[in-house]
């Protein structure tokens, strides 16, 4: 099984609940990852793409919500970036729905690895000092 995305410590944020949420959202990617390679792609893809939108769903209300109790200051501009994320795998859903062809999705979906690794970088970890200590 290839694996392209790996945990690395540099992600934490010191917040156990994010941090689990963070490594299981990569495992959902990984296990994406394989199915494109795999000879079931047609009928893994959809499902584990459907795992994906609804389990980023549930990880941004987790933020969103420590947001609102922490008052965090840049609670609108992050959500903001979480709402785009979210369009951003819609649109990849009913492309692939749609029928392009998978070396496009592939591409695709490398760009949403890179923009969650991006993301947790930099937007997640700039609320370390207000959701992640105490
Ligand atoms: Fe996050
Ligand atoms: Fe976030």
């Amino acid at each position: 099984m290839s694996e392209l995305f790996s945990w690395k410590d540099d992600y934490a944020t010191g917040c156990e609940i994010i941090d689990n949420q963070h490594k299981k959202l990569f495992d959902i990617i990984n296990e994406l990852f394989t199915a494109f390679e795999g000879a079931f792609a047609e009928s893994q893809v959809p499902r584990i793409l459907k795992e994906l939108e609804e389990y980023t769903i549930y990880h941004f209300s987790t933020e969103e919500r420590l947001f609102v109790e922490k008052n965090y200051p840049l609670k609108d501009q992050h959500k903001q970036e979480h709402d785009h994320f979210i369009q951003k795998i819609r649109k990849f859903k009913l492309d692939l729905e749609s029928g392009q062809n998978n070396l496009l999705a592939f591409d695709v979906m490398i760009t949403l690895k890179d923009w969650l690794i991006g993301h947790i970088l930099g937007s997640d970890h700039k609320y370390i000092p207000y959701l992640c200590k105490n």
